[in-house]
């Protein structure tokens, strides 16, 4: 694409006057760039501007940035500094393809006590540990939409894992949300956090859990997926600039139409189905055992897994 020679500063972008540039430059969209990178939806939002209007600055914006090409050797390259956290089960890492990756969004949807919060309890454990050891040697950003964070687990499985479980809970961070607004900001303002205390894995659990309760019916459907996209995208963004996990955890509802098969869907729609880089589905089997499945992955095979879940946490 050729490169739109007339737009070089955010003034320069359709609608975009000196008082909306000082806006965005306030607020984080500081070159043409960043904002060809945004969604029009938050860019509205931001500016108090039209969704119209604001498609034509982002689309003035995209046009005007180079597209910068990799050659594959170059991408496989960058693949290679992508980072892994072990769930702690043999079985299930090789399931993942060595454990969950950084730079993407990895998501567990299933039923209630299935399992998806002890994962993440596991995954704020082995995160901090060294990258020998099957971590990233980072701290971990929790954000609780359900009140279900429990620091007594976390230490449980801590102490499993030999690590001193008052330096553990001291390296997560939990941002106890109640409404999707909180939600949203919690994600929105995370930036710096994370460079400062070198967040290596957000957790969002359950990323659906408000936004269910508080956009009811039809009518409010439309709202809620434009809120939740951008909410979504913020995640993504996170996990690449910071490079980064994130970890999302689903809910799921009957779907009645299905006669054949599992009728257990996820919840949220394609907004969540195309955001999660990878997604698994968790269900009950007998006693503390749980079968994972991978459901979506970009370059691991479907299969399943079975892992336990104990008192010192996830094991094959
Ligand atoms: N201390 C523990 N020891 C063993 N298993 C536990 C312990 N705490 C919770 N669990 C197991 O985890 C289940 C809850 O899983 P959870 O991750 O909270 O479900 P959800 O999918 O709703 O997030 C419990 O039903 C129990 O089987
Ligand atoms: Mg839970």
């Amino acid at each position: 694409m050729a490169k739109d020679k007339s737009v070089k500063e955010l003034e320069d972008l359709p609608g975009i006057g000196p008082t909306s540039a000082e806006k965005l430059r306030s607020s984080g969209y500081a070159t043409i760039e960043r904002v060809a990178a945004s969604s029009p939806y938050e860019l509205s939002e931001l500016l108090g501007i039209s969704a119209e209007n604001a498609k034509k600055a982002v689309d003035a914006a995209k046009e005007a940035t180079n597209i910068e090409v990799q050659t594959g050797a170059d991408v496989l390259e960058r693949r290679k500094a992508i980072g892994k956290i072990s769930t702690g089960a043999a079985g299930f890492d090789e399931l993942l393809g060595g454990g969950v990756e950084t730079n993407g969004i990895t998501e567990v949807y299933g039923r209630f006590a299935s399992g998806k919060t002890q994962i993440g309890f596991q995954l704020a454990v082995n995160v901090q540990k060294s990258i020998d050891k099957g971590g990233l040697a980072g701290a971990v950003l929790f954000i609780d939409t359900e009140a279900t964070f429990r620091p007594e687990r976390i230490e449980s499985i801590a102490k499993a894992s030999g690590m001193n479980a008052k330096e553990v809970l001291d390296n997560i961070f939990v941002a106890r949300a109640t409404s999707t607004e909180q939600q949203i900001l919690t994600a929105e303002r995370a930036d710096k956090l994370i460079r400062e205390k070198n967040i290596k894995l957000v957790i969002v659990d359950s990323l659906m859990a408000l936004f269910r309760s508080e956009f009811i019916g039809r009518g409010a459907l439309n709202e809620r997926q434009q809120k939740l996209n951008a909410h979504i995208h913020k995640l993504q963004r996170l996990a690449d600039t910071y490079s980064l996990a994130v970890y999302i955890t689903n809910q799921v509802m009957d779907n009645p139409g299905l006669l054949f098969g599992d009728p257990t869907t996820p919840v949220g729609g394609n907004v969540v189905a195309h955001a999660a880089t990878t997604r698994l589905y968790i269900r009950k089997s007998k006693e503390e055992k749980r079968i994972i499945r991978l459901v979506d992955s970009p370059n691991m095979p479907e299969g399943e897994t079975v892992i336990k879940i104990t008192p010192d946490g996830i094991k094959d």
